[in-house]
């Protein structure tokens, strides 16, 4: 996927992506949305090796800026269980994530056009009926980031994030 200046590509099952990760995941702006804590190289290679292929359950893509990685963008169709926890009845829907690695890439368009191209790819290829993203409460800059992306506040939600403690996020949806 790609359009005049980002390039969305599979991470690949190599040193020099899982380093990438590595040092973006040493970066608070970036893991205090995912893990809430820095990850070891280990533990890079241990979440995304399985996600180097088109065919994951998460394909992982390496955004490029300019044929610079600057962060990545991930999909997975959205499963039962988070129906339930979205309160949502629309088949064949994705669930997108997001972060670009370096903070002073912030703000620069970087995050619209990446999903973008991604909600291209899913609603033309894998034919998806809704797209949802759940940032945070507090992230304010990622909810606009959507927003101008097409996708709408649905409703506000709690649950555990991924180290046990009860966060408030927002569901935001784009329909076909
Ligand atoms: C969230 C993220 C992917 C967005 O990508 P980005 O390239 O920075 O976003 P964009 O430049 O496309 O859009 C950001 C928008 O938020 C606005 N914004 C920035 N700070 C804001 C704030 N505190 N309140 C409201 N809006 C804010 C910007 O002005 C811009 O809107 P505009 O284009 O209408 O002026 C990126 O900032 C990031 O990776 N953040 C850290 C990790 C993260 O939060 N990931 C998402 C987890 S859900």
């Amino acid at each position: 996927m790609k359009d005049e200046e980002i390039k969305l590509r599979i991470i690949n099952d190599t040193e020099d992506d899982y380093k990438l990760l590595e040092k973006w995941y040493q970066n608070k702006d970036v893991y205090r949305h995912f893990e809430q804590r820095k990850l070891s190289y280990e533990e890079i290679q241990k979440k995304y090796g399985p996600r180097t292929s088109l065919d994951s359950k998460i394909p992982v893509f390496m955004i490029e800026y300019e044929n610079i990685p600057v962060g990545i963008i991930q999909y997975q169709l959205i499963d039962d269980e988070n129906k339930k926890l979205y309160d949502l009845n629309i088949d064949n829907s994705f669930e997108v994530d997001i972060f670009i690695g370096e903070s002073n890439l912030y703000n620069k368009g970087l995050g619209r056009k990446s999903i973008n191209l991604l909600s291209n790819y899913l609603f033309k290829e894998r034919k998806a009926n809704a797209i949802v993203m759940c940032p945070l409460k507090e992230n304010k800059r990622a909810i606009k980031c959507y927003e101008n992306c097409g996708f709408k506040i649905k409703r506000e939600f709690q649950t555990k994030d991924t180290i046990g403690i009860s966060q408030k996020f927002i569901l935001m949806i784009k329909e076909k």
